[in-house]
């Protein structure tokens, strides 16, 4: 017993819980799932696991995504990005839906499956069903030699490394990662993104590491704002355009973890419903960075303000508007649009975290939920 708890102790690497130290990690575990695919330099991109394929994926008319939980998220983000670069229709589903409708594959229909855990067992049978009737199935995955690695034609591995703490952390952004040389090295083949765009991009996902340990910098200040949110019982995420997938993941991940009720938003839904639950105790947390939802967010803020609900910013460094309306601000470099999910959901992560810490709650196993849920 002893022995057991010091190698755990070993293991957390001296932080208090793995879901911490796997939110620090992203650094490296970001670079690792890019490593030996791009080289920035060179303008170089290759996914060896794909290369075979490559053909099909460009020639697809559509890209169908399924995972389940923060997986989804990643292939909602991946919607947004497969459309933007490679201009291909995408359809992302949740596996145990998907599963059971009698959904309309064909044959040059891609099938991308994305699964921390490869062992998913809403995510495999979604993929059986679409393989059985043809389709061709990428598997995302970061267990190497899972089921869903095995079940699927060709793949790209996550190399994220091991993640303990039940709420996903550095296997999402190790997920977008991916997905987004995926859609450039479609973009790059079918010819919808210019060379100059192209290596833009390139250079900006390799400055995304040393970004997101920026975003760090910031951690003191989002333990401040978990001190004085610890008790909120609700909270309501918004986001916009790729940031509406990163309010659904941050939602996600202070539900799991420290049992407050949150949902999240797409931040223009906001007045056909969630609205009328904003007064001076709902805490609402905004992706406000700047890109071309930026104005709509802006106007977003003031109609939350004028109810007086209280307003957490993610803003992008340097900006002088959002935070002279709202009551605190998080700030994270600017990087190009698309690759915004990787800087902003890091805050979200943090928050949870700190708030659920402060709560008491136990944070790498919160009950009720699995690291890998095997059985439907
Ligand atoms: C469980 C985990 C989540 C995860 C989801 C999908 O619910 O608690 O963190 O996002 O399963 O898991 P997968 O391994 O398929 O990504």
């Amino acid at each position: 017993q002893k022995l057991e708890m010091e190698l755990e102790t070993i293991e957390k690497g001296g932080y208090d819980h793995f879901m911490i130290k796997e939110i620090f990690e992203q650094p490296r575990s970001i670079a690792d799932s890019m490593r030996g695919r791009l080289n920035a330099a060179e303008a170089q991109l290759q996914l060896g696991g794909l290369s075979n394929y490559m053909d099909k994926l460009v020639a697809a008319d559509r890209i169908v995504i399924v995972g389940c939980g923060t997986s989804w998220h990643a292939g909602l983000v991946a919607e947004y990005l497969f459309e933007e670069l490679a201009r291909v229709n995408v359809e992302v589903e949740y596996a145990s839906e998907f599963r059971y409708r009698n959904p309309v594959i064909k044959e040059n229909d891609i099938v991308i499956a994305i699964s921390q855990s490869g062992e998913t067992a809403d995510t495999l049978a979604a993929i059986e069903l679409a393989k059985s009737k043809g389709a061709t199935i990428f598997g995302i995955c970061n267990v190497v030699g899972s089921s869903i690695a095995r079940a699927s034609h060709a793949g790209a591995y996550t190399h994220a490394g091991p993640e303990i703490g039940v709420a996903s952390t550095k296997a999402f952004t190790a997920q977008v990662t991916v997905l987004t040389l995926m859609a450039l090295a479609v973009a790059k083949k079918k010819g919808t993104i210019t060379d100059e765009v192209f290596e833009r991009l390139l250079a900006e996902l390799d400055n995304i590491p040393s970004k997101v340990n920026k975003v760090f910098e910031s951690a003191t200040k989002i333990k401040e704002i978990a001190f004085i949110f610890t008790y909120a019982k609700n909270f309501i995420y918004l986001g916009r355009g790729l940031n509406f997938p990163v309010a659904l993941e941050g939602a996600l991940k202070l539900k799991e973890i420290s049992y407050i009720h949150a949902e999240g938003y797409p931040a223009a839904e906001m007045k056909h419903g969630p609205i009328a639950l904003i007064d001076e105790d709902m805490p609402v947390v905004f992706l406000a960075t700047k890109d071309s939802s930026y104005e709509k967010i802006v106007s977003n803020i003031q109609e939350v303000k004028a109810r007086k609900g209280r307003v957490i910013a993610i803003v992008t460094e340097g900006d002088t508007l959002i935070p002279t309306m709202v009551d605190f601000v998080i700030e994270v470099p600017d990087t190009h649009e698309v690759l915004t999910p990787l800087l902003s959901v890091i805050p979200l992560q943090l928050l949870s975290y700190y708030i659920a810490v402060m709560r008491g709650r136990n944070v790498d196993q919160p009950r009720n939920l699995a690291k890998s849920v095997t059985v439907e």
